[in-house]
């Protein structure tokens, strides 16, 4: 199984945290749109799966009208023996979200999954991150969907906001819950260089949480929504484990799609910026709108590639390892990236040492190992540890 990724760059306007590759011009959207097909058209032969997932990401993909998307998603499904689909998210701002258009996508669309870009139910975090949408939309929108009947959805907050204190936190997870959604994305606020954000807060005009209270917020995220029936799936992801107060199987409401990204499922990206991967090599459109179009024109290359070697897939595997719930897995290490088999077995005894990484079942030498909760806060380094150079 493949995954599909469709980037959609369009934002109203850029939000003071983001970095992102999106456009506030919407000029082009047409004619993009008729560029995603035409490169879905001249690579979908790259495709040696079916495809089992498609993820409209942004920028902001319900910036598209109903027109637009019905436009993109016929042409794009039309060739129907390419997909075996269980899985179509659309990445959706609170203020798009009107019973109209939640109406046509559950009627007139296969879209089966939301991603509600909330960021938080406080409404002065809201206006300093220069959010369009109030909690009262955000919470309308949430209703509004489930009373038409979209059962799978997930929604983006971030904690460590300018300001935040644990109750504000707190109170903003306890709306979350209350809305009974299937997934929750809680980011921990990245200052990213270029922002609007690091500008502010360089001048001392907006104040971050200190580390111990990052910590703490990061803590609490865990402890309450497991508390609540959702399994801390990725270190930023959660997903609920119950259906109708019944609970579920294992893996229940993951994001099937963003899973094939840390399982290394081959996936293909359509798009200004879009990433791509086909088991062997990676590669990247052009991060440019206007660029972008004009090489789908001419038929130009769109992208660079690189051919991961050993020592690449063993970093990326760490990477991911000491993110995912699943952890790092030894034998897995062992029999596809031999060679770097005792140097991760050195470094992860000295881990364990130090009481960042732990193993389930230590006498049994080849079973995963995972991060303490004091790991769980040095991942990063845990992760710079375990690399080879
Ligand atoms: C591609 S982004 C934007 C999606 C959507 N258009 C929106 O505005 O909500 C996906 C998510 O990444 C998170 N994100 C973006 N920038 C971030 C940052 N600097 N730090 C932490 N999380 C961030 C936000 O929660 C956001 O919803």
């Amino acid at each position: 199984m493949s995954g599909l990724y469709i980037h959609i760059p369009y934002c109203k306007q850029r939000c003071i945290y983001c970095d992102f590759y999106s456009s506030a011009t919407r000029e082009d959207k047409k004619t993009y749109i008729e560029c995603l097909i035409k490169e879905f058209e001249q690579r979908k032969s790259e495709l040696t799966q079916k495809i089992e997932t498609i993820y409209f990401g942004g920028g902001t993909p319900s910036i598209l009208t109903k027109d637009e998307l019905s436009f993109l998603l016929t042409n794009i499904l039309k060739q129907s023996e390419l997909f075996n689909l269980s899985e179509i998210t659309l990445e959706a701002n609170p203020e798009n979200l009107t019973f109209d258009y939640l109406e046509f996508l559950k009627k007139n669309t296969p879209i089966n999954r939301l991603s509600i870009g909330i960021q938080s139910f406080n409404n002065q975090d809201l206006k300093i991150l220069g959010r369009k949408h109030s909690a009262e939309e955000a919470i309308k929108a949430v209703k509004a969907s489930q009373e038409l009947g979209l059962d799978n959805i997930s929604i983006d907050l971030m904690f460590n906001l300018p300001n935040m204190t644990k109750e504000k936190w707190l109170k903003n997870l306890q709306t979350a819950i209350n809305l009974n959604i299937q997934h929750i994305s809680a980011y921990s606020l990245t200052v990213e260089e270029g922002t609007m954000l690091h500008t502010l807060i360089d001048k001392q005009k907006l104040t971050l949480p200190t580390e111990k209270q990052q910590i703490e917020q990061f803590d609490l995220t865990i402890e309450f929504l497991t508390k609540n029936g959702f399994e801390h799936y990725e270190t930023s992801n959660y997903a609920s484990l119950k259906v109708n107060d019944e609970w579920l199987m294992v893996n229940g409401w993951r994001s099937k799609h963003n899973s094939s990204y840390w399982n290394n499922t081959p996936y293909l990206g359509l798009g200004a910026s879009a990433h791509s991967f086909d088991g062997e090599e990676r590669s990247w459109n052009i991060s440019d709108l206007k660029e972008y179009i004009s090489r789908i024109k001419n038929n130009q290359p769109l992208s660079e590639k690189e051919t991961l070697t050993e020592k690449d897939k063993y970093n990326e595997y760490i990477l991911v390892g000491t993110r995912i719930k699943e952890g790092l897995n030894p034998d897995y290490i062992k029999t596809n990236l031999p060679t770097y088999y005792t140097h991760f077995q050195t470094q992860a005894q000295k881990l364990i040492k130090e009481g960042l990484l732990k193993q389930e079942n230590p006498i049994k030498q080849e079973t995963p190992y995972t991060l303490t909760q004091e790991g769980s806060h040095l991942a990063n380094r845990i992760a710079v540890n375990l690399f080879i150079d």
